[in-house]
């Protein structure tokens, strides 16, 4: 647990903020994001949960925890003006007001497409079974309440639609460190065991999937022993180094 959930929200804003913009990212994984990244970004997540990204065309689906663009915005860049295009996409975010008063996110204008909306997973302002497919990327373990996340992605997720969440799990060796890991990533309010999240996925989904199992350091390259000495920041550089031992991205599908 991070010290609260405010406490961790605070951090991700100071986060997004360094990177968007103050324009300090550190390393390349956290610099902004171009079109061409978003569009990567979205490829990569949708394949990542065996999906490929005509699959959404003219479907309904929600990102939530989608931060300043999600999938949604590579979705989009995508697939405007295509029959590929899906018919109604969900940014799900508190901190949306944030991401969208400052130009330099770059977030998404809202169309016929898209709509922003400020809220917690927690309490998602769509009614039942209203979309095809439900996103939570790299949120879930961000949370404040994580089976009530769940719950509610069930709630709106129409039968035959897929919950799709992917999250940075304590990798089994170092379990044990999981009551003091907020003590050095408090940007986490939760870490996850693997079978604690799938016991969760399967309370409320009929069928559930571990799609992939991706190492921190396959999407961020920087975070090796090697970079430590490369790096200004030293102790970042070890924190970085440690969560590639400790954590792994979990990618998990779960069909209603
Ligand atoms: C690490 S970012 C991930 C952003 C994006 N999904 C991605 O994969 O790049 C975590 C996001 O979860 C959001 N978040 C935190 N608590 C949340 C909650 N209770 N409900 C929904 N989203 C939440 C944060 O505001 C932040 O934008």
């Amino acid at each position: 647990m991070a010290f609260s959930w405010q406490d961790a929200q605070e951090r991700e804003k100071a986060f997004y903020d360094t990177i968007y913009r103050y324009n300090r990212g550190d390393i390349p994984s956290y610099r902004p994001f171009t079109p061409e990244r978003c569009i990567a970004f979205a490829k990569k997540t949708v394949e990542r949960f065996g999906y490929t990204m005509d699959a959404f065309a003219g479907k309904t689906l929600a990102d939530i925890g989608c931060g300043p663009h999600g999938i949604i915005s590579g979705l989009e860049l995508a697939t405007a003006g295509t029959r590929l295009l899906p018919q109604r996409m969900y940014g799900i975010d508190p901190l949306m007001d944030t991401y969208r008063t400052y130009a330099e996110y770059g977030v998404l204008k809202e169309n016929s497409t898209i709509r922003l909306i400020t809220a917690k997973g927690e309490r998602i302002p769509l009614p039942d079974e209203s979309c095809d497919f439900v996103f939570c990327t790299n949120a879930v373990d961000h949370v404040q309440e994580p089976e009530r996340v769940i719950q509610e992605a069930r709630r709106v997720c129409r039968a035959g639609g897929a919950f799709c969440m992917a999250l940075h799990v304590v990798n089994p060796v170092w379990t044990w460190l999981r009551p003091v890991l907020f003590l050095v990533d408090r940007n986490h309010p939760h870490h996850f065991r693997t079978d604690a999240v799938l016991r969760l996925a399967r309370k409320y989904f009929e069928r559930v999937t571990v799609c992939a199992r991706i190492s921190v350091v396959e999407d961020h390259p920087e975070f090796t022993f090697a970079y430590i000495r490369k790096s200004a920041h030293k102790l970042r550089a070890v924190k970085r180094w440690m969560s590639n031992l400790i954590l792994t991205f979990l990618y998990v599908r779960c069909e209603k």
